[in-house]
């Protein structure tokens, strides 16, 4: 499918996708949000696609929703067309892992689409916050509620409140990315990291990821529940046992999928 906001490459069972708004520093607008949503459903349809990254530019991952198109609307706007509440709850809902390489800024919906993916991986260059208190408004999709449980109340508080950004050390050092690395290298080892995950068996990976999001979601004896259940499911896999012989006879293993 052509986009007109975003780009998509796949190469390697990696998805590429690239927001594309440079003169708005990819600024979420209805369209960019609907096509993203659309190039995640379809890269988690297409049986090639094994992982996805998505990221912006060098200078922006996404400065937010976009303040020109949402300005003039009303409360009864909002309301009724869920702004963005459907296109963030497609993020979520894909099940194959995406990983957010974030460069530049990540401001507001920008910051909450990455938190939205899987994980983040930033260049030494990025900068997040939740800016909205600037603008008369507050986060609207997530903001107050992921970045509190990735950094802790303190500082998730302070950054709503006072609009303050986080550069990628504090951003490491608070566990909001996973890791920091030299910005020329970024899309190399987002990719690499796909690739990586890529290799593994798609079960396994998709079931990691569902129990690993129960964590936000639910008890721990639930969370525990849920893990250790589909722990014992995965030996109903072949994947499982070509994984585990692969090791014993100390050589690869070929997944299938199966
Ligand atoms: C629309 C935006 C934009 C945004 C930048 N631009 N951010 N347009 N919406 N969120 C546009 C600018 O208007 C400008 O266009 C061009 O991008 C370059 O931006 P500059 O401001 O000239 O760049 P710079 O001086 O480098 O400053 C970068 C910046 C600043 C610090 C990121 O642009 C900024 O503060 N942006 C807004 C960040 C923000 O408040 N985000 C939260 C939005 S609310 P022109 O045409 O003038 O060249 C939100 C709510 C989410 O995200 C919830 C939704 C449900």
């Amino acid at each position: 499918m052509a986009y007109q906001t975003l780009t998509v490459e796949i190469d390697d069972n990696v998805a590429l996708i690239r927001l594309n708004r440079p003169e708005a520093l990819n600024a979420l607008n209805s369209q960019l949000m609907q096509e993203l949503g659309d190039a995640l459903t379809e890269a988690d349809r297409n049986e090639k696609v094994r992982c996805i990254v998505l990221t912006g530019s060098d200078k922006a991952f996404a400065a937010g929703a976009d303040i020109k198109e949402m300005s003039s609307k009303s409360f009864v706007d909002v309301y009724t067309e869920n702004l963005f509440g459907d296109e963030v709850d497609r993020i979520t809902a894909t099940r194959k892992p995406i990983i957010a390489a974030v460069a530049g800024y990540a401001l507001g919906g920008g910051c909450e689409l990455a938190m939205a993916c899987d994980f983040i991986i930033c260049a030494d260059n990025a900068k997040f916050g939740q800016p909205e208190i600037n603008l008369g408004v507050i986060a609207g999709i997530g903001g107050t509620q992921r970045l509190t449980r990735f950094v802790g109340k303190s500082k998730s508080m302070e950054m709503h409140l006072t609009g303050r950004f986080m550069d990628s050390a504090e951003a490491e050092r608070s566990g909001l990315v996973s890791r920091v690395v030299p910005a020329a290298k970024l899309i190399p080892e987002a990719v690499a990291a796909a690739r990586k995950i890529a290799e593994k068996s798609q079960i396994a990976v998709m079931a990691a990821k569902e129990a690993v999001n129960r964590a936000y979601e639910t008890t721990l004896s639930e969370g525990l529940l849920f893990e250790r259940r589909n722990f014992q499911a995965m030996f109903a896999t072949e994947d499982q046992k070509e994984g585990m012989s692969a090791f014993l006879e100390k050589r690869e293993p070929q997944f299938r999928d199966r």
